[in-house]
C-alpha cells in the first residue's frame, strides 16, 4: 500500500521547505561563464540548467535576478555551461561566492565569440541567448547553441543535499 506524502497545508510554501525538497534532486554542477561588453569576465556555479531542444539545440539556465552575471546575459552576451568534473569542487566554491578574483587560478580559453571555456571540464555547451523569461526571484535564460567541447572526464560533481558528493 503505497503512504501518502508529509504534506503542508499551508498555501504559504515556506522557502527553506522547498529548498530541502528540491535539495533531494541530484544535481551536475556547472559554472556560467560570460564576458561582457567590456571585456570583463564574470560567472557563476549553478546547477539549474536543463536541456530543452535537440533540434534546434537549446539549452536553459536560471539565473537569480540579484547576480551580477544576469546583466551581460540580459544584453544578450554569449554566455558558456561549463559541467565541472568531481574533481572542480574548488571551482564550483569560487563561482559561488560575491567575492574575489573568480578566475583566479582556473585555466581557460577564450572562444572567437567571447565564451568563456574552462579546462578540463566534462563538457562545455556555448550559446547564445535567444529568450529570456520571468521565473518569479530568477531569470529563465534559454541559450541556443553555437559550439560544444567534450573533455574526457567520466566523472561529475554532483550536488545533493546541500553538498557536493
Ligand atoms: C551548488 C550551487 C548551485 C547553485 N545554482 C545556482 C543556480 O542555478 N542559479 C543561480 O542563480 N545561482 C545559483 N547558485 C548561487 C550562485 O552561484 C551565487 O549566488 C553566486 O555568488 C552568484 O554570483 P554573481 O552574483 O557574481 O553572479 C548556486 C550555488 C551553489 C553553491
Amino acid at each position: 500500500m503505497l503512504t501518502a506524502p508529509a504534506v503542508t497545508t499551508n498555501s504559504m510554501i515556506e522557502p527553506a521547505m522547498f529548498q530541502q525538497a528540491l535539495s533531494r534532486l541530484a544535481a551536475g554542477t556547472t559554472v556560467v561563464t560570460v564576458m561582457d561588453d567590456n571585456g570583463i569576465k564574470m560567472g557563476l556555479t549553478a546547477t539549474a540548467v536543463t536541456s530543452v531542444s535537440l533540434e534546434p539545440p537549446m539549452l536553459l539556465v536560471c539565473i537569480n535576478a540579484n547576480s551580477q552575471t544576469i546583466k551581460p546575459l540580459q544584453a544578450g552576451r554569449p554566455f558558456v555551461v561549463n559541467f565541472l568534473s568531481q574533481s572542480q569542487q574548488k571551482i564550483a566554491t569560487q563561482f559561488a561566492s560575491k567575492t574575489g578574483n573568480k578566475f583566479a587560478g582556473v585555466l581557460y580559453y577564450t572562444s572567437e565569440n567571447d565564451g568563456i571555456h574552462l579546462a578540463n571540464v566534462l563538457s562545455s555547451v556555448e550559446c547564445t541567448p535567444e529568450h529570456i523569461y520571468p521565473g518569479g526571484d530568477h531569470w529563465i535564460i534559454v541559450g541556443r547553441v553555437q559550439d560544444i567541447q567534450l573533455g574526457c572526464d567520466p566523472n561529475p560533481l554532483v550536488y545533493y543535499r546541500g553538498q557536493f558528493l
